[in-house]
C-alpha cells in the first residue's frame, strides 16, 4: 500500500499505475470501521486499483464542536486499509484540498431542501466541494459511498451527473453492528449508556418498515409512532423522522405517491448525532 500525504506523493503514485487501469475511489473521513472496509471490498469487485482518501473535511461541518470532536485514528486506519489490500491511501492536508478559499456554490437540485439540508446548513455544499476536488485529483472510474448517508448519496449522484464527471457512483449497503446499530465513526463517541440505547434506532426503523408493509397507517401516523418509540428511550432524542420519495427525496403523504419510499432519521444520543434510514417500499 502506498501512503500519500501530499499532492506530489499522490501524483507520483498515480503516475506509477498502468495507463489503462481503472481507479476506484473510496472517500472517507477516517476513523475507519468495518463499514468502510466493506466499501473497499466492494471496490475491489470493480477494479484492482483502489484509492482510499482520509480527510476530515472542515467545510462540511456546520458545528465547530462536531469538527473538533470528530475521531482521528490515522495509524489504525492505515493498518485496516493495508489488511484490506488498498492500493493507495491519500491523506491530504487542508491546504492540499483547499489551496485557495473554495467559494463554489453547487446546484444540488433541491435535494438538500429536506432531511439533513435545513438542519446542517452548508453541509452538502461542503461535501460537493471535497468530493469534486477528490474526483479532480484521482480521476476515478468508480466512486463508492455508503447508503447510511442516503441523502448524501443522492446528492453526490446528482452533481456528478450535472457536472459531467465520468464517474460511476456505486452505492454500498449499510453495515450494521450485531445489535443493528448502523456503523459510524461517531459511534466511538457514545458513552456506554448511549451505546446500549442506540440500537433502539434501528429497532424503531424496522418496526416502521413492518407497519408500512401493512399499509394501514399513513406516512404521517407512522412518523408519529416512530418518533414516540425513539423518544421513549431516555438516552435518545429524535431530531427528525421523515418519509420521502427515494428519488426526489420529497416527503410523501401516501404510499402510492412514489415507486420507492425511504424513512430516514437523525437522533441525538446526548451530544452525539446519529443518522440511519430504511427502505419502506
Ligand atoms: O461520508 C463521508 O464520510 C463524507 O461525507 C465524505 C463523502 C467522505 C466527504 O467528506
Amino acid at each position: 500500500m502506498i501512503i500519500c500525504s501530499s499532492l506530489s506523493d499522490l501524483e507520483q503514485a498515480i503516475s506509477s499505475l498502468s495507463n489503462d487501469c481503472k481507479i476506484g475511489l473510496v472517500p472517507t473521513m477516517g476513523a475507519l470501521h468495518q463499514g468502510h472496509i466493506s466499501l473497499v471490498k466492494t471496490a475491489f469487485k470493480y477494479t484492482d486499483t483502489v484509492i482510499v482518501s482520509i480527510f476530515v473535511n472542515p467545510v462540511q461541518f456546520n458545528n465547530p464542536d462536531d469538527l473538533k470532536r470528530y475521531p482521528r485514528t490515522v495509524e489504525a486506519d492505515c493498518r485496516l486499509l493495508e489488511d484490506a489490500g488498498t492500493t493507495i491511501v491519500f491523506i491530504p492536508s487542508v491546504e492540499d484540498i483547499y489551496p485557495e478559499p473554495d467559494n463554489r456554490v453547487f446546484d444540488l437540485g433541491g435535494l438538500d431542501s429536506v432531511g439533513e439540508g435545513p438542519r446542517r446548513p452548508g453541509h452538502f455544499n461542503g461535501v460537493a466541494k471535497v468530493v469534486t476536488r477528490l474526483f479532480d485529483l484521482t480521476k476515478p472510474t468508480y466512486a463508492f459511498f455508503g447508503e447510511k448517508d442516503f441523502q448524501q448519496l443522492a446528492i453526490i449522484r446528482f452533481f456528478t451527473r450535472q457536472l459531467g464527471y465520468p464517474v460511476e457512483i456505486i452505492p454500498c449497503p449499510i453495515f450494521r453492528e450485531d445489535d443493528g446499530l448502523a456503523m459510524s465513526s461517531r459511534n466511538t463517541l457514545l458513552d456506554s449508556e448511549q451505546r446500549n440505547a442506540a440500537p433502539a434506532i434501528y429497532k424503531a426503523l424496522s418496526n416502521a418498515s413492518r407497519l408500512a408493509d401493512q399499509r394501514e397507517l399513513s406516512p404521517k401516523e407512522l412518523i408519529g409512532i416512530t418518533v414516540r418509540e425513539i423518544n421513549s428511550n431516555p438516552y435518545l432524542n429524535s431530531e427528525y423522522v421523515e418519509i420521502v420519495n427515494s428519488l426526489t427525496l420529497q416527503p410523501v403523504t401516501g404510499w402510492d405517491e412514489a415507486a420507492g419510499i425511504q424513512m430516514w432519521v437523525a437522533v441525538f444520543a446526548g451530544e452525539i448525532r446519529l443518522i440511519d434510514n430504511i427502505k419502506l417500499k
